[in-house]
């Protein structure tokens, strides 16, 4: 995303401006590692003072078309119009809106005021990323986060775009968390069913239960909690995860944001500086209302975000659980993978320049109609290297590797067991998704300006090597991986990049992408990222929309779709103005593909979904084919 002066800062910007990482030495300069090897057959390209082999080379121009494309659909072209588009012959329309009332007696949204915090109390959540569908009986159950609020947008009423009462600060925080609505198809498309029996709310209200190694630890224990074991509420929900036993993953990303200090000369413990935990807040206020959010009285509340929570949206009576034993970052979503001897795989991005890949291990094993509801509460714990050959390995996080006192400790800083194995810095690990037909999987790379040229907040060296091979790496690239003997939880892999993502009308190096980006696909920021039955994989971007410059002919936020066999990629839908394209499930019928848009009119310029002079308004739409066929 580009900073411009009408927009609030993003969470990134927001945490390098108060927090900036230490510039790295020439010798972490050193980009000669990141030299060819084999694997990757692509053209040479001159790239600084070195060259080096880019991947994607095993998709020879044309491939694509000699084996006859998978992708059976005429490629949108990149646009920056106020709309979605999707292909000639799909439609797309509506199904939820944020604001949209989820119970009976709760008000529409009202565009004058943005709503209160009690009618946000009943009404869907906003900034719609990671979700998931569940049949329940006859039911068809969406499942959402709402990852945040633009304050410009929900405090727009206000003169200055800020939170003037307790309660324009009570409407921000609840318009956070997850929804759960039941959905049905009728006349009109797909719509929500208001008082739906499974509707529910989850917020930062909502009570959860702390499982895992770090449940009741000194670190978890705070004041209205003694025990450690009982915490309040989730936020910042980005992606998600679903598992085979019903149940549905939130991941809590920039958690960090939301707490601040009434003493602004606090000195912060070298963990809260990891997790960029500071003495302001984004501009959220929470601790106006709620004293939790001031670390300075209450320094452990932060601890006990950071987490995968695991919602079962059958029972709206259920605690929520936070899973400790998959480690404590800023989870992107979580991959859930049942490996061939039935432990439980997760893998999980850490969405931070120069973070870490990991992958979680099951202590039980999976079996279907078992009682499975505890496989996510032990395990281990991983960090992922990458080596520039090729190959990469998974590195277990332990108190013994670590040097760390408890698998409690390492839980709760994850981040810092990472570091202390020597984990492989990443250009923002976002989505990681398994390939349903083979032991494959993906990580969008999202981007990372600081490729080369800063540390991470740990003081970890970023050089431009391996799978994060180009320094300011504006464009982003999508990494995979083949575990060892398809066997998920062997300790060794093998990697290749699918692909680079550029701009080759602009650029002939590196940056101009790999030989499957062009001039009629490209984009940037690849971030969300979703297999469909066929073993195809969705593509979704949350970049850079000025269309101008190094982002000349990307036009707006978008969603691709790419093969893993060929390495095509082509354009399938063009989100409206200033949105990010994220979160996506089928239907059980491949009828309907549900899809996030987040976002809209972020900087101030869209009326989109309902025009004219409307507030924009985060929403899932659902697209289908017009001949009524199966789209994946
Ligand atoms: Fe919420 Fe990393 O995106
Ligand atoms: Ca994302
Ligand atoms: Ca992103
Ligand atoms: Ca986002």
């Amino acid at each position: 995303m580009k900073k411009t002066e009408t927009r609030e800062w993003s969470f990134d910007e927001f945490d390098e401006h108060i927090n900036p990482p230490p510039e790295v030495t020439e010798f972490d300069k050193v980009v000669d590692e990141a030299l060819s090897r084999r694997g990757f057959l692509g053209g040479v390209m001159a790239f600084g003072a070195g060259s080096f082999v880019l991947g994607t080379g095993m998709f020879a121009p044309g491939e694509a078309a000699a084996q006859g494309s998978r992708l059976g659909f005429q490629q949108v072209a990149a646009n920056t119009l106020d709309q979605v588009t999707v292909p000639e012959g799909y439609s797309s329309q509506v199904v939820v809106r944020w604001g949209d009332p989820m119970f009976a007696g709760v008000p529409e949204f009202d565009h004058a005021t943005r709503g209160t915090g009690e009618s946000q109390a009943g009404a869907y959540g906003d900034n719609i990323d990671g979700m998931a569908l569940f049949e329940l009986g006859d039911a068809t159950v969406l499942v959402n986060n709402n990852e945040y609020t633009n304050r410009n947008i929900i405090w727009g009423n206000r003169p200055d775009g800020a939170a003037e009462t307790d309660d324009d600060v009570l409407k921000g925080m609840l318009a956070h968390g997850v929804s759960v609505v039941e959905i049905v198809k009728g006349d009109n498309g797909w719509e929500m069913v208001k008082d739906g029996k499974y509707n529910r709310r989850i917020t930062p209200e909502t009570e959860m239960e702390i499982t895992g190694p770090a449940a009741g630890h000194p670190l978890m224990q705070t004041e209205s909690d003694p025990a450690g074991t009982l915490s309040k509420g989730t936020w910042n929900n980005c992606g998600n995860g679903q598992t085979p036993w019903g149940t549905y993953l939130a991941c809590e990303e920039n958690f960090n944001g939301y707490y601040s200090s009434s003493d602004p000369d606090i000195e912060r413990t070298d963990a809260q500086k990891r997790y960029g935990i500071n003495v302001e807040d984004w501009g959220y206020g929470w601790a106006r209302i709620d004293d939790r959010f001031d670390i300075a009285k209450h320094p452990n509340e932060a601890n006990r975000n950071g987490w995968v929570v695991e919602i079962d949206p059958s029972d709206p009576e259920s605690t929520p659980k936070k899973r400790t034993a998959l480690g404590r970052f800023k989870h992107e979503n979580a991959e859930v993978v049942v490996n061939g001897d039935g432990r439980i795989v997760v893998y999980m991005g850490d969405d931070e320049r120069g973070e870490f890949l990991y992958r979680f291990v099951s202590d039980g094993v999976y079996a279907e109609g078992a009682d499975n509801s505890d496989l996510l509460a032990d395990g281990t714990l991983y960090a992922a290297r990458f080596h520039p050959d090729g190959t990469g390995q998974w590195l277990a996080l332990t108190p013994e590797t670590t040097g760390m006192a408890s698998a409690a400790e390492v839980a709760i800083h994850a981040r810092m067991a990472g570091s202390a194995v020597g984990a492989t810095t990443m250009d923002r690990p976002e989505w990681v998704a398994a390939n349903p037909k083979k032991a494959e999987v993906y990580c969008a790379l999202t981007n990372n300006k600081n490729r080369a040229i800063k540390t991470n907040a740990g003081g970890d060296a970023t050089p431009a090597m391996g799978p994060n091979p180009r320094a300011e790496n504006n464009y982003g690239q999508i990494v995979r991986w083949w575990p060892s003997g398809g066997n998920h939880t062997s300790d060794s892999f093998t990697w290749d990049l699918f692909a680079l993502a550029g701009n080759p009308t602009v650029h002939e190096d590196a940056y101009g992408g790999s030989v499957n980006i062009n001039d009629g696909n490209m984009f940037n920021s690849p971030d969300g990222l979703f297999f469909d039955t066929k073993g195809l994989l969705w593509i979704q971007t949350d970049g850079n929309y000025s269309n101008a410059e190094d982002f000349a002919g990307q036009g707006n936020n978008q969603m691709l779709v790419g093969d893993p066999a060929t390495g095509e990629i082509k354009r399938f839908l063009v989100g409206p103005k200033e949105c990010e394209v994220t979160g996506a499930a089928m239907s059980s019928d491949g009828k309907t593909l549900f899809v996030g848009i987040q976002h809209p009119g972020e900087d101030g310029d869209s009326h989109w979904p309902e025009g004219g002079d409307s507030v924009p308004r985060s929403a899932v739409i659902a697209i289908t084919r017009d001949d009524g066929l199966p789209l994946g």
